[in-house]
């Protein structure tokens, strides 16, 4: 768990960082199939989303959003499935959304009859502008709202004993509520449905829209934090959009305020420009020394089913799965990864330069790391021969071979592949 530390500054690897930082994994929350699947132009089917959910559980997510099953038969049929073909294992919790009307909330219901376990995830907007235009009700109106669903949510459950049932409440578009109405609309609610620190709710606080600086999210959570009257029976919950581009900042930084669970999706799709990423939050913990719990080895096959499922490609550069994340164009960082890898041991703290994290813990090789264009120098040549062929050149032939590559490709103007290098390696000296 320490072995990435060396890439962290060297007072948080030494552990005497100033400030503060994330020491543990929070409880993860997959909403790939329901925010996620909600903002795609063609939503999964039942059989795809049935994948897609075997793969979560194999990444290793405990609490996964499944369905909003009174707003899409497909939906409804979804979870149906996973409960009578006994798809959910035991140590993964199903969660449903609804919207805080009996009806709705009724048809969840019967969509989650005979699941072991299931989280009833029940919202209403609560910010300003939805109050006046979207319902035309104030905040009385809104508080009835959701503590009428609450009843509702707190009564059929009572009459299905044999589910164990979580109760999560989220207040949309909290980030753009007064603190003090999402303090009291929350309050409310809880007083309806009563938590125990042995059997918490889950009061998620999404920045439904994403409106201000990383720093500002985390301070309204730590507020919350702060003036919950049943903290210690409750599970904060944080929901990040990504509309100014900073939702993994602020899911840190949420955590850091004091947040227990993150929900988000993977590679960060979800409405307009997203949920927060949950492989990226997982992943940076990971390059910090902290077990996120979530097992990404083999993250290429992980996108495919997420690139194939919501048919949506993830870009290039996509932090630690985009297919260039591994490659260095240049020839001095070319030549810095290559004495970084002569050096590096297994199990050793990682030190790799310009290399945040061992490709090989995500399933990904060093094969393509290097490639040649007329940007590299010596070091990726000699990388690719050794590499790929088996080949180390003496350093005054490594010297002239370079010079006749570097010609190749100033003639052409196209990056070479190593299959090329080696053709004009025994082009230049075995042919000759
Ligand atoms: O973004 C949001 O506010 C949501 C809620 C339903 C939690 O997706
Ligand atoms: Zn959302």
């Amino acid at each position: 768990a320490t072995k990435y530390a060396a890439f962290a500054p060297v007072e948080l690897a030494d552990r005497q960082w100033p400030g503060k930082t994330i020491t543990r994994a929070p409880i993860w929350m997959s909403t790939d199939l329901r925010d996620g699947n909600q903002a795609l132009f063609e939503p999964m089917s039942v059989d795809t989303k049935i994948a897609f959910f075997e793969m979560l559980t194999r990444v290793g997510l405990k609490q996964i959003e499944v369905a909003f099953p009174a707003a899409s038969q497909t939906d409804f049929d979804f979870v149906r499935r996973l409960i009578e073909e006994d798809r959910i294992p035991q140590d993964v919790t199903i969660e449903v959304l609804t919207q805080a009307r009996d009806h709705l909330i009724e048809r969840s219901f019967e969509s989650l009859k005979g699941a072991r376990r299931a989280i009833v995830h029940v919202y209403n907007a609560t910010a300003p502008v939805f109050r006046r235009t979207v319902f035309g009700v104030d905040r009385a109106g809104c508080i009835e709202i959701a503590v009428n669903a609450a009843k509702k949510i707190r009564d059929l459950a009572a009459q299905r004993p044999e589910t164990e049932w979580v109760f999560q409440y989220s207040p949309e578009v909290f980030s753009s509520t007064e603190l003090d109405f999402a303090l009291e609309i929350s309050e409310a609610v809880a007083d309806v449905w009563q938590p125990t620190p042995e059997r918490p709710m889950i009061l998620n606080l999404p920045a439904t829209v994403e409106g201000a600086t990383p720093n500002v999210y985390a301070d309204q959570i730590e507020w919350m934090c702060r003036h919950l009257s049943r903290r210690n029976a409750t599970i904060i919950s944080v929901h990040p959009h990504n509309d100014r581009g900073t939702a993994v900042a602020a899911a840190e930084l949420a955590v850091m305020a004091g947040a227990d669970r993150i929900e988000g999706c993977l590679f960060g799709n979800g409405e307009r420009t997203g949920n927060v990423d949950l492989v990226t939050l997982a992943l940076n913990l990971y390059t910090q020394g902290i077990d996120p719990g979530l097992d990404f080895s083999n993250i290429n096959e992980i996108a495919r089913v997420v690139e194939e499922s919501t048919r949506l490609p993830i870009h290039p550069r996509h932090p630690y799965v985009g297919d260039l994340v591994f490659t260095a164009f240049s020839g001095s960082h070319q030549d810095a990864i290559k004495k970084g890898f002569a050096v590096q041991k297994d199990d050793a703290l990682w030190e790799v330069p310009y290399m945040p994290i061992d490709p090989r813990d995500l399933g990904r090789s060093y094969d393509s790391v290097i490639r040649v264009n007329s940007q590299s120098g010596k070091g990726g040549i000699a990388w690719l021969l050794e590499t790929a062929y088996g080949l180390a050149l003496p350093r005054r032939m490594l010297v002239e071979f370079s010079g006749v590559v570097q010609q190749h490709m100033d003639d052409t103007g196209a990056e070479m592949t190593p299959e090329e290098i080696w053709k004009l390696f025994g082009a230049t000296y075995l042919e000759a």
